[in-house]
């Protein structure tokens, strides 16, 4: 898996960006052959996707790659046509839309964070300043409503803006015009469609603290403290006292939940899953798979209680903590 391995190499290098990722593995899908297939990494790799994106248990997940031969196209229909034969679970209602470029940013102030998704057509444009800078008004917009929000004094508040709901967000301080006016500039100047697709907002109070990351990163001179990147995350993190390692160790949470993409945060009392489990806790620490990330973190007097995950141009509902 790139992913994982880009992010284990990048931590004991201890550098703070790491070359961009492509967003899919290069490997072809349709080149595994039935049989040993479960053998190989990129197998489990697969499994993992697959289950990411129909949520269906790991065993039909297993028996689809099995049946068709490992090709995930069709061992995604294969499972929707049992789904409904059997009437199992909800209908996945995730189609393959095409990949999307863009950029995720990420932007921390006081005691709100927020993650935000542009689209657009290719790499080229997301290099662009023009395009960073709209990226960062569609951050500061969400920062600003998130900010305007009341503010929950016992615990953390958290929530997500569609495309829509983004649009129509007040843009700069003196709130003339919305972010729409802003996305329609932008798609004038640089001659490709762009989609506000999303945002997410976290407010905490005292006790509580926001681990972030951003993946592939790229530098932008002139946006000061808006990271931007192909991956992000944010961890929310309740903690009895604050410690000077929390920075680095809600890093290594953000990274955790990058690579591991986790579907849920679980309990302590889970028992240790392997490289599909979706539990948060109860997945092998990304940088030491000896352990569990409930083992590494519960020393440290933090538990996680939520997370958000953002992958730059992934299909359909994001993965997100409940
Ligand atoms: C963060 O929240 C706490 C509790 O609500 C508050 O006391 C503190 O002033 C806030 N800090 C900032 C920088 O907003
Ligand atoms: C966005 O969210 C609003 C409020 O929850 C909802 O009414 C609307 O249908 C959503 N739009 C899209 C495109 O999902
Ligand atoms: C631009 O992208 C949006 C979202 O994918 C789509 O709904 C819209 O039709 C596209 N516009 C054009 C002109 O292609």
């Amino acid at each position: 898996m790139s992913l994982l391995r880009s992010l284990r190499l990048c931590l004991v290098a201890r550098t703070g960006s790491c070359p961009p990722l492509p967003l899919q593995s290069p490997q072809p899908w349709h080149t595994f052959h039935a049989g040993h297939w479960l053998s190989s990494a990129s197998s489990k790799d697969l499994l993992m996707k697959l289950r990411r994106k129909t949520g269906y248990s790991f065993v039909n997940c297993k028996k689809a790659l099995e049946t068709c031969g490992g090709d995930l196209r069709q061992a995604e229909s294969w499972l929707h046509e049992q789904a409904q034969k059997e009437g199992w679970g909800k209908a996945a209602k995730l189609h393959g839309r095409k990949t999307k470029e863009g950029l995720i940013g990420l932007l921390q102030e006081g005691n709100s964070t927020v993650l935000v998704e542009v689209n657009c057509e290719t790499d080229f444009v997301a290099r662009n300043l023009k395009f960073q800078q709209l990226v960062q008004q569609v951050a500061l917009g969400t920062m600003l409503h998130c900010q305007s929000l009341k503010d929950q004094l016992s615990t953390y508040s958290k929530g997500f803006l569609n495309s829509s709901e983004l649009s129509e967000l007040p843009f700069g301080p003196e709130r003339k015009g919305s972010l729409k006016d802003q996305l329609a500039l932008a798609i004038g100047k640089l001659g490709e469609n762009m989609t506000l697709k999303r945002a997410a907002w976290v407010k905490v109070p005292n006790g509580f603290y926001v681990g972030s990351y951003v993946h592939g990163t790229m530098h932008s001179p002139s946006l000061h403290n808006l990271v931007l990147g192909k991956y992000g995350a944010l961890v929310i993190c309740e903690i009895s006292e604050w410690k000077a390692n929390l920075e680095e160790l809600g890093r290594r949470l953000g990274q955790h939940v990058v690579g591991m993409a986790p579907l849920s945060v679980g309990s302590l009392d889970d028992e240790p899953g392997g490289e599909t489990e979706t539990k948060m806790l109860s997945q092998p620490y990304l940088l030491d798979p000896s352990i569990t990330l409930g083992q590494y973190v519960q020393p440290q007097g933090v538990s996680v209680v939520d997370f958000v995950r953002f992958e730059c141009g992934e299909e359909g509902e994001a993965a997100e903590a409940e």
